[in-house]
């Protein structure tokens, strides 16, 4: 990290200020795929790659940041108005951060950032949203407001999501990267926005990551477009049925969608992973990690075959990963389109596993991918 301070002192110049240094986790969501939006419970967790981010206070209204990883540098006049700007890429994020901020009468004052990521970009462990909710939180805690509310903080991110860049995406990965804990898995209810943590004790297997290393193309379009059957295929239900989320119906009111074939199968795979969720849970706290793995390996399978969510990458490297007799359950994990997947492995195995799924998922798709195990760690935190 010495060498991010010295950089920064390097494009900033010196100050009688001190620099402080935060960081926000990315997230991998165990179980409870684009459920988050309907209603669901989703299980996901705080890595222990991310975002870290260095600041000090300036003497003007200058928000000024710059990324050691991607090239494109962001200055933002807080007293200015504030609008999207397609060429100002991850620099949105930020606009839209210090937008909702000042609606809701916070006074931010002026700061020079240093920004450094260890997470994979565009691979779907939510770097958007650790953006987010890491700007929200240096924000305020450099502005003098202590004890924030990190509920509030997710629902700013998610909002920037939502109104500023225009992608309707649930609540989940802001939640995770804000609540995360060392060791534990939330339980997130995201109809109430109620959680418990669930320690991750996989006894003898590991959880690790597949990177397909296909960026997720198209991505934001066919979210927007699977959010919209999902709320289609209530408005035909609640027709019948008093319920507020699709994830309330039951598997017998599908009945009512046997006429639309696409909307069956998105409300379908809603209904089933929202069980999956209640199932996983059942799973862990009896220690039955064999039954957790064969839920993954469904819950795969539905979002392949009923949300059509995962393409051939994701597809390829789960297959893969299924076919080792050490990988007792795979899964793609967050939005899909490309981005990464999840396995069980028994410890005993891991190399062999690498370099079998290595091997292999480069003969059929001619990409490297990356495997690595999962740690899982805290929340957003300031660091010093
Ligand atoms: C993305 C969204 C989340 C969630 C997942 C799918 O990561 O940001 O809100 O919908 O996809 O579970």
């Amino acid at each position: 990290m010495k060498k991010f301070y010295n950089e920064f002192l390097k494009i900033y110049g010196k100050s009688d200020k001190n620099i402080s240094l935060y960081f926000c986790p990315g997230r991998v969501n165990l179980i409870g795929e684009h459920i988050d939006y309907n209603g669901g419970k989703v299980l996901p967790a705080a890595l222990s790659i991310g975002i870290y981010g260095f600041i000090r206070e300036r003497e003007d209204n200058l928000i000024k940041v710059i990324s050691m990883n991607i090239p494109n540098s962001i200055k933002i006049d807080i007293k200015s108005d504030l609008f999207f700007n397609k060429e100002d890429g991850w620099g949105n994020y930020i606009k839209g951060i210090i937008k909702y901020l000042k609606e809701d009468n916070f006074n931010i004052k002026g700061f020079d950032i240093l920004l450094y990521s260890t997470l994979p970009d565009s691979s779907g462990l939510s770097s958007s949203a650790a953006l987010e909710v890491l700007m929200g939180f240096m924000f305020l805690d450099m502005s003098d407001y202590k004890n924030i509310d990190k509920k509030y903080l997710s629902m700013l991110g998610k909002k920037v999501e939502n109104k500023f860049l225009g992608i309707n995406s649930g609540i989940m990965d802001q939640f995770s990267v804000a609540f995360g804990k060392k060791g534990n898995a939330i339980l997130l209810n995201t109809d109430k926005l109620d959680y418990t943590y669930i320690p991750t004790n996989f006894g003898d297997y590991r959880l690790m990551i597949l990177n397909t290393n296909k960026k997720r193309g198209l991505g934001e379009s066919k979210y927007n477009e699977r959010r919209k059957e999902c709320e289609e295929a209530l408005n035909i239900i609640q027709e019948h049925k008093k319920i507020e989320h699709l994830c309330q119906a039951d598997i017998e009111d599908l009945e009512y969608l046997k006429d639309e074939k696409v909307l069956f199968k998105r409300a379908k795979h809603v209904i089933k992973e929202n069980k999956r969720v209640y199932k996983s849970i059942e799973a862990l706290n009896n220690n039955n990690i064999n039954f957790f793995g064969e839920i993954l390996n469904k819950s795969h399978e539905s979002l392949k075959n009923d949300y059509e969510v995962t393409g051939k990458y994701l597809d390829c490297i789960v297959s893969i990963a299924q076919s080792h007799e050490s990988c007792i359950g795979s899964r793609m994990t967050g939005a899909g389109f490309g981005g990464c997947a999840i396995a069980l492995i028994d410890k005993k195995n891991i190399n062999e596993f690498k370099n079998f799924v290595n091997r292999n998922y480069f003969d059929e798709m001619g990409l490297k991918c990356e495997i690595y195990e999962i740690k899982i760690e805290d929340g957003v935190k300031k660091l010093c």
